[in-house]
């Protein structure tokens, strides 16, 4: 069988990508394909795109990247046991493989969850890539639990926004960083107090955290030690833990990583409950122009929530 497929054929600018028509590979047992509704932008598919991550892993050409996917089960290998034919389902396609930003795409079921039918198909397309970090980050890393407090970094961001409301529904109380302009939704969605990352120092002006997570680095990352209280955590998704901070405040630091169980399926019912709400500033078509229009959108505007790409 063959797709339509948005591919690259080198590493490079949004320029790169283009429609070609490709095999698509026979399933492997555990795996499905998945007939795409819809994806999203991520900061994750631009950096693979420009080739920021080749060092790291390559990907033979032409590849299909786009990370997030939503969409119908039309087949499935023949070791699949949790879906049938038919089924919508969103989840992580994997970083080497079939990706989402074509006709079809190829989904490892245990990266898939069911999307109920009170969710719109769009939305599920915008949600593994920051459901998946945001929960990974606050309870499988951060151990957070009710009645603490937490600091969420990029309060308006992907991860951010989904964080905040994910740890204000787990009963911590919430402090984000933004900018002015996205203060009043930021609150309209859990945060207690939101501080404007380009004008407040965020360490002098809090204290005492049980835990933060950090989606910006750099100074922002070392900056907040200081808001922790002793025996505090720490989860980057950006930078590897400073262990001599981490000592000298007596917190600790982790980095966004591991393994975890795939809790998209707990987040996707928070938003079919309407305990969780998406926001989705612009769309695109899934199409070659539409995926380059909706990387350099992305890359020129400060987005509130997520860009999606929708059929
Ligand atoms: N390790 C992992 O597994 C993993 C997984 C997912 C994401 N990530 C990484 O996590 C980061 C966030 O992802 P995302 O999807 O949420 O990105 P995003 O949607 O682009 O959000 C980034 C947010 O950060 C805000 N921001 C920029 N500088 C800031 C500062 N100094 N203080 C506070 N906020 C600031 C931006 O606000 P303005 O627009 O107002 O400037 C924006 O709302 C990315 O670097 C991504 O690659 C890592």
């Amino acid at each position: 069988m063959q797709t339509n497929a948005i591919v690259i054929d080198k590493y490079g600018d949004s320029g790169e990508f283009s429609e070609k028509i490709v095999d698509i590979p026979e399933l492997k047992p555990k795996q499905l394909l998945i007939k795409v509704s819809s994806s999203s932008v991520t900061p994750f598919d631009i950096g693979v795109r420009k080739g920021n991550f080749k060092d790291d892993f390559s990907l033979s050409m032409p590849a299909i990247t786009g990370t997030d996917v939503a969409g119908e089960v039309v087949d499935k290998g023949n070791e699949v046991n949790k879906f049938e034919i038919g089924d919508i389902v969103c989840g992580m396609v994997g970083v080497k493989g079939f990706g989402a930003y074509s006709d079809y795409a190829i989904l490892g079921q245990s990266k898939a969850v069911k999307v109920p039918k009170d969710v719109d198909v769009k939305y599920a397309g915008i949600l593994p890539m920051i459901a998946t970090p945001a929960y990974n980050a606050l309870f499988d890393l951060g151990k957070l639990v009710s009645g603490e407090k937490i600091l969420i970094h990029g309060g308006a961001g992907g991860v951010g926004s989904m964080a905040i409301q994910l740890a204000k529904n787990a009963g911590a109380t919430v402090y984000t960083t933004a900018s002015k302009r996205n203060f009043e939704d930021l609150k309209n969605l859990g945060a207690s107090e939101v501080l404007d990352y380009h004008n407040d120092k965020f360490n002098k002006v809090l204290s005492d955290m049980d835990a933060v997570i950090d989606t910006v680095g750099h100074d922002t990352y070392k900056d907040s030690f200081e808001v922790l209280k002793s025996g505090g955590r720490l989860v980057s998704l950006v930078e590897e833990p400073n262990e001599e901070l981490a000592k000298r405040f007596n917190v600790s630091a982790m980095y966004l990583g591991g393994k975890f169980d795939n809790p998209l399926g707990k987040v996707i019912g928070l938003v079919s409950e309407g305990k969780i709400k998406l926001n989705i500033q612009k769309s695109f078509p899934l199409t070659a122009d539409g995926v380059r229009d909706a990387q350099d959108y992305y890359e020129t505007n400060h987005v509130f929530g997520k860009v999606s790409l929708a059929k």
